[in-house]
């Protein structure tokens, strides 16, 4: 796919500095003569799909309703309001992948996916606000947003989906394909389909620092080391067998307080953490796998790239694939971050990495992280 402007006459700069997280921009034909990447009928197919992560939802006098995928089958075409979304498309198709790919001047390690949702006449999600930022492109037909900038975010209580209690949208705009609205968290937003519509949400990821911190601590009881069992040889024979002594806490409190955790366990603990794939995600091993050595000779022909699926991630001197971490030395750096930073590696480039590098790339390739370009 050609790289394409997408935020119109805002710069990235400006678009940092004036939009993200903070207000919303509406970029009129931010893809010019933009085409669906995917047929309604390609759509439907993924919804099949085990893998793909989808949710169907309607709407009926006034009454919601929501159902989790896979669908064998659809809501006839001519019932209004109903749309099904299908999140990860990126995960499945080289076109959705490419799309997303676009939005990285933003930095992987934001990046979640691209979502897709079909909807039939007045289909909609309901007015409700992300956690996340979001860029809705609108890929086919017209959707008719509203948005707002509300501190009420009271949700309807007792229904199966987020929906505002009391919505107040302030802004209203009809979006054409190719048109595109980025949105920071928590703004309020409904988008309802004039006639049959699709929109592409490429959507970003925030940890929760609750999260980070329960995952952080199980992290580290994999790497701390502290030898040895409580000792008291000095004991005092006790009228109070039940409680628990001063001697005891204190001597425990000194071993615990040993734990110590620098910038590089919790670069190893964040970069292993964002680069693992989500559950859902397989990867497909090579039908025929070549010998270390014919897979070099190609590797250096043809160059590598990286499975749409694969996520890679690198600071410093460390490495992350797919979950995985890996410390490098100054030479390899340049190659591994290369393969990063571009998802992709030349056949020249691929001449000059090391035999480690080679032994990773063939590993890798076994395992369908990587592919032969
Ligand atoms: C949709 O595509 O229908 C919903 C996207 C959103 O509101 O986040
Ligand atoms: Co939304």
């Amino acid at each position: 796919m050609k790289k394409i402007s997408l935020l119109g006459n805002v710069s990235p700069t400006q678009f940092f500095n004036d939009y993200w997280q903070k207000k919303p921009l509406l970029i009129r034909q931010a893809i010019p003569h933009f085409k669906p990447l995917l047929s309604r009928d390609a759509l439907f197919d993924l919804a099949t799909k085990e893998d793909v992560e989808s949710r169907l939802i309607s709407h009926a006098k006034g009454q919601w309703d929501i159902q989790s995928g896979p669908f064998q089958t659809m809501p006839s075409l001519a019932t209004k309001a109903w749309t099904v979304l299908l999140q990860g498309v990126n995960l499945h198709d080289h076109n959705a992948d490419a799309l997303l790919r676009q939005f990285r001047f933003i930095p992987d390690a934001r990046l979640d996916d691209l979502m897709i949702s079909y909807a039939t006449d007045e289909g909609g999600v309901g007015p409700h606000f992300d956690s996340y930022d979001v860029f809705l492109l609108q890929a086919y037909g017209q959707r008719r947003w509203r948005i707002g900038k509300q501190r009420d975010l009271q949700l309807i209580e007792n229904i199966p989906l987020k929906i505002l209690k009391n919505f107040k949208p302030q802004q209203e705009f009809v979006l054409e394909p190719g048109d595109m609205l980025y949105l920071p968290p928590h703004y309020a937003h409904e988008g309802v389909a004039i006639g049959e519509c699709m929109t592409y949400s490429i959507g970003f990821r925030a940890p929760s620092f609750q999260e980070l911190g329960e995952a952080f601590l199980q992290f580290m009881a994999d790497s701390i080391d502290l030898p040895g069992c409580y000792a008291d040889p000095d004991l005092h024979p006790t009228k109070h067998p039940a409680e628990i002594g001063n001697a005891m806490v204190s001597q425990i409190s000194a071993q615990l307080n040993k734990v110590r955790f620098t910038d590089d366990d919790i670069t190893i603990f964040l970069g292993e953490r964002l680069s693992e794939p989500k559950h859902s995600v397989f990867f497909d091993a090579p039908e025929k796998i070549l010998t270390p050595l014919r897979f070099s000779h190609a590797a250096i022909k043809r160059g590598v790239s990286l499975s749409r699926k694969s996520l890679m991630l690198y600071r410093n001197k460390h490495v992350f694939i797919n979950g995985e971490s890996f410390s490098i030395g100054r030479a390899d750096k340049m190659v591994l971050c290369a393969l990063a930073d571009s998802r992709g590696l030349n056949g020249t480039q691929v001449a000059t990495a090391s035999k480690d590098v080679m032994e990773a790339l063939y590993t890798w390739y076994q395992d369908g992280w990587v592919t032969l370009a």
